[in-house]
């Protein structure tokens, strides 16, 4: 259901279960990782600072598990089916450990956070359990389990960012990639886990943000996102240094200014914007410059205001359209994206007929839709009944996953007949005679191949007709 739907998979669990593989470094000492990630953007992120770790230790990756020594899958707690998703990977694993003695077989990320060394009494064959903080650990976990123990390291921290670690592109078109700018979050969405499984917010130093763009740049690279889980509280001071003056604070905006100066061939793009946050400074800014994409993914959870006050968004439905007017009044040819959460606790129809209506306001480019999920330990579950029958959810989910499927074919009918600039990023995925890439909103674009042009270069594309989620068009001078 999804997939109709989007074209860039930011933040859930649908990109799920990519192996990945890795050039030989040259200093392996023969162990190989494999590993899996699953959930959003930040997971897949942070398998690639834990590939980087690892192969400083010598090890060199795999894309078959079968044959690695350690076997990482680096998990997702978002919904109940996130979850679940990870233990049926898990039983296949199994079968892989037994033929070979001695495989380590770790959970990182959010998973591992939230049931911390209960994984190890409930998963047995689970070796190594290690929260999304404690990834310099590894080394030191992977030799315990070797002395024959089991390792378990869920420390969350205030500080850590990895700023300093420079990830290892995991499956990478070498065209575009994400960059963390912050880690965590403080805002405690009655709904969610993430604020338990990643803690505190903390911002990573700009310089370092501003290093790896210009250093993916120079790799070739030409399209950034800046990933955060409300990038918009982005903020870092720099630090002293002995006989400097102090230096401003940086905020989101500046950030942005900063990587956009990078190159005005480097795309930038950034997510996600909570609707509380995300400020005029910021889309000014996105209005400045070219090269920042004209396109902002902004949750909105549920149209109904006592229901956001009951999620805990801090915001109303109010306030919510009028940040979609000042997006629309800054940047008019802005595409807008959301989240979209279907029978909440206590939610009526009228309520949901309410987040049907900010569907119409907003007319959406693209949405992730998903019917709640109760999760242990959050704010919602210790307060609220999860009192909505599932087939009433369910029901609703479909209905604003069907306006959604019109909203996306009217938003994406706008191109056909004009002219796109879009980033070539690969190949179709279902030939090889199409090129696809997108442009500047974000919309999939797929076009033939024209032998002039190669990947990573920027093409004007006539859309000449589409589907709800793929501009089909040609390269034009
Ligand atoms: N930081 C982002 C969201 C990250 S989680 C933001 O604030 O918008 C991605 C999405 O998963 C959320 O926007 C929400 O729509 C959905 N989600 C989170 N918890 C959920 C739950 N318990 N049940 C169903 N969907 C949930
Ligand atoms: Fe979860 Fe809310 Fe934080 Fe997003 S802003 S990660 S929904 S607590
Ligand atoms: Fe991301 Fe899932 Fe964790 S959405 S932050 S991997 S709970």
């Amino acid at each position: 259901m999804l997939d109709l739907l989007h074209t860039t998979k930011t933040h859930d669990e649908s990109r799920q279960g990519e192996a990945v593989e890795l050039a030989p470094t040259g200093k392996s000492d023969g162990r190989k990782l494999y590993i899996e990630s699953y959930g959003c953007q930040m997971n897949f992120s942070d398998s690639e600072i834990v590939a980087s770790i690892l192969i400083d230790q010598g090890f060199e990756t795999t894309k078959d598990y079968k044959e690695a020594d350690v076997v990482f899958i680096n998990t997702c707690s978002i919904r109940e089916n996130a979850e679940q998703r990870v233990r049926n990977r898990l039983k296949e694993f199994e079968a892989a450990k037994n033929r070979k003695p001695g495989m380590i077989v770790g959970v990182l990320g959010c998973m591992a956070e939230r049931l911390k060394s209960k994984f190890l009494e409930e998963e047995k064959l689970v070796d190594i359990v290690v929260g999304p903080d404690a990834y310099r650990d590894l080394p030191n976990l992977i030799n315990k389990v070797e002395e024959g123990h089991k390792a378990v390291n869920v420390l969350l921290s205030r500080e850590e960012t990895y700023a300093d670690i420079s990830p290892v592109r995991l499956n990478s078109n070498g065209v575009t990639a994400f960059i963390s700018i912050m880690r965590g979050c403080d805002n405690m969405c009655s709904f969610c886990v993430v604020p338990f499984t990643r803690g505190r917010e903390r911002s990573r130093d700009a310089a370092s943000i501003v290093k790896e763009a210009q250093d993916l740049f120079n790799a070739g690279y030409r399209e950034v996102t800046l990933l955060g889980q409300n990038v918009d509280s982005y903020k870092y001071t720099p630090k002293v240094e002995e006989g400097q003056e102090p230096q401003p604070t940086i905020n989101f905006a500046k950030l942005l200014e900063m990587v956009a100066q990078v190159s005005p061939d480097l795309r930038v793009r950034f997510s996600t914007s909570h609707p509380k946050d995300i400020t005029d400074e910021v889309l000014y800014t996105m209005a400045k410059y070219e090269n920042i994409c004209k396109y902002i993914h902004l949750p909105v959870q549920s149209g109904n205001s006592r229901i956001l006050k009951l999620m805990n968004r801090t915001y109303d439905r109010e306030w919510y359209m009028e940040r979609v007017d000042a997006i629309r009044r800054i940047i008019p040819e802005c595409a807008i994206s959301t989240d979209i959460i279907t029978g909440f606790c206590t939610e009526t129809e009228e309520e949901h007929a309410d987040t049907l209506s900010m569907m119409d306001y907003v007319k959406y480019d693209f949405a992730y839709m998903f019917a709640y999920s109760e999760r242990p330990g959050t704010l919602a579950a210790k307060r609220y009944e999860d009192d909505i029958p599932e087939e009433v959810k369910k029901r609703r989910l479909t209905e604003v996953v069907n306006k959604q499927l019109e909203h996306s074919l009217e938003r994406i009918q706008q191109y056909v007949g004009k002219v796109q600039k879009v980033l070539i990023e690969g190949y179709s995925k279902r030939s090889d005679s199409d090129y696809c890439g997108r442009n500047d909103q974000n919309t999939m674009v797929v076009f033939p191949v024209d032998p002039r042009f190669k990947v990573g270069d920027y093409v004007n594309v006539l859309g000449e007709s589409c589907t709800s989620a793929t501009l089909i068009g040609r390269i034009v001078d």
